[in-house]
């Protein structure tokens, strides 16, 4: 079984990036994976913005990147980029804290005009941290994403279906990832 570090950037505390994430995180138990949420807004203010490298709160993230096989890395798209907060804590990750995993990333934004920035903005910043394998990302509009007042998360059939396809890639390449090592393991004895 693969273990999914499924990471929400958003400071928001009714955010829409991290209840999508949520969402997405049943669709990749129910494919066999055992899925950790992190939202970073829940790590201590200090730790991030003091560089607090030794916090436990730092050090513990730091350990849940190290042991996960895959990451979902969420964003809102502010200022035509990822959050400030995800980058913060990226920041105070090892430089290659991504090599060997395979990465999703996603992003929630409220103009398509910055439907790119996943590949512009924070495709690089994951590439730059040794992920070698970063799936397609999907963006999607928060008017397409509604929860109602029980915290049901529903996406409207636009982005649904493109939202389902990127997930099951990434699903597929950690089931791949997993068989493979399986094999290596095999043929060394
Ligand atoms: C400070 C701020 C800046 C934003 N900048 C952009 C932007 O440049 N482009 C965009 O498409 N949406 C922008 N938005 C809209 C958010 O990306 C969008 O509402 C997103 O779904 C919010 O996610 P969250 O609820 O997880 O924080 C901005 C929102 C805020 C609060």
């Amino acid at each position: 079984m693969s273990t999914v570090l499924s990471v929400s950037g958003s400071p928001s505390p009714t955010s829409r990036t991290g209840r999508l994430l949520r969402h997405l995180d049943a669709r990749l138990t129910a494919r066999g994976h055992r899925v950790i949420p992190l939202d970073v807004r829940t790590i201590p203010a200090d730790a991030l913005l003091g560089a607090d490298f030794r916090h436990p709160a730092i050090v513990e993230a730091t350990e849940l990147f190290a042991r996960a096989d895959g990451v979902v890395v969420g964003t809102p798209v502010y200022k035509a980029a990822y959050s400030g907060l995800l980058k913060s804590l990226l920041d105070l990750l090892p430089q290659y804290a991504l090599t060997d995993k395979a990465v999703l990333p996603l992003a929630t934004g409220g103009t398509t005009a910055h439907v790119l920035a996943i590949d512009y903005a924070l495709r690089p910043v994951l590439s730059s941290m040794g992920a070698s394998h970063i799936l397609p990302g999907w963006f999607t509009l928060d008017k397409d994403i509604t929860v109602t007042e029980d915290g049901t998360v529903s996406v409207a059939d636009a982005s649904a279906e493109a939202l389902a396809q990127v997930v099951d890639a990434f699903s597929t390449a950690l089931h791949q990832r997993a068989a493979a090592s399986t094999t290596v393991l095999a043929a060394a004895g």
